[in-house]
């Protein structure tokens, strides 16, 4: 069978019109929906009624899980039945918040904060707020490949600094600060800024909110640097703004898109979405030549 898509813009993502989700789906259904996951970098999937267990379930099938650590002094963000569903919600129950609140405001891909980023997520929406809500997708593989020579020249094949402990504070100014021993279980790492996605082979500029640094370039000059390249690699040429709706389920490739949740009035409106996340691989870019560099932890 092939899968019936439809894109959702001239820059990243198509819409599967043909599977429903909470069915059972073949080994040929899962392939194809990899492949197309691969060619357009998101999936969206409508009217998408499952249960967590189901949710799960279908993820497994692309691959392995990964659980969000929590932090340890705040209340876990997974679903408490669920460990392997993260909770992006502003909704408390009995004034106790049920999941991260504010997640996502600001350009990233899941886990660049990490030694391992998160291979894929996949967003599922259960409530969302009328007309306020979106997220932003953009494809950095067209990012990239638009790059300005001179720029390209600076940062291919170079290492850059993420850093959890200098950027959560300014990324999440509602939580509270990082404990000592939360600093030490998050170290820096360095990460190709240029990087090889492991299956299509295609680059992709890797860089997000979580960088801090650019190998080889003074401390100042290279925050300079990192913000022009978010800039750029969110313009709307390779953007695509998805306006949520219950039930929507989006699948998207950590190696090669970024994503940003746009501010909605949250003390209004009431939005609750689930995640499931997968597991990365250690991010690497190879030169044409064949020159390989990848990520560490110093
Ligand atoms: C995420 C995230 C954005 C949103 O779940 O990884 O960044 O719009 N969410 O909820
Ligand atoms: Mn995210």
């Amino acid at each position: 069978m092939t899968l019936e898509l439809r894109p959702l813009s001239d820059a990243i993502g198509a819409e599967v019109l043909s599977v429903d989700l909470a069915s059972p789906l073949g080994d040929g259904v899962i392939a194809d929906i990899r492949a197309a996951w691969l060619d357009h970098n998101i999936l969206l999937f409508r009217d998408v009624d499952w249960t967590p267990a189901q949710h799960v379930a279908f993820t497994r099938r692309l691959g392995g899980l990964h659980i969000m650590p929590g932090l340890a002094h705040e209340t876990s963000t997974n679903h408490p039945d669920y460990p392997e569903i993260m909770v992006v919600s502003n909704v408390k129950r009995n004034g106790v918040p049920i999941g991260l609140r504010r997640a996502g405001w600001g350009w990233h891909s899941d886990g660049e904060d990490k030694r391992l980023p998160n291979m894929g997520s996949l967003l599922h929406a259960l409530k969302v707020p009328p007309g306020q809500g979106d997220t932003a997708f953009a494809n950095t593989t067209k990012a990239y490949e638009a790059l300005d020579p001179a720029i390209c020249a600076r940062i291919e094949g170079k290492l850059g600094r993420f850093s959890r402990v200098e950027r959560h504070n300014h990324n999440y100014p509602d939580l509270p600060p990082l404990t000592e021993e939360e600093k030490a279980g998050r170290p820096d790492v360095w990460h190709p800024v240029t990087r090889t996605h492991p299956e299509t082979g295609r680059t992709a500029l890797y860089i997000g909110r979580w960088a801090v640094e650019i190998e080889g370039v003074p401390k100042a000059e290279g925050e300079a640097l990192i913000e022009d390249l978010t800039q750029h690699a969110v313009k709307p040429e390779f953007t695509y703004t998805h306006r949520w709706r219950k039930g929507d389920a989006i699948l998207w490739d950590n190696r090669c898109t970024q994503h940003c949740a746009l501010p909605f009035d949250d003390e209004a409106y009431e939005r609750h979405m689930q995640r499931t996340t997968l597991e990365g691989d250690t991010p690497f870019y190879e030169a044409p030549g064949g020159a390989r560099i990848e990520s560490y932890v110093p």
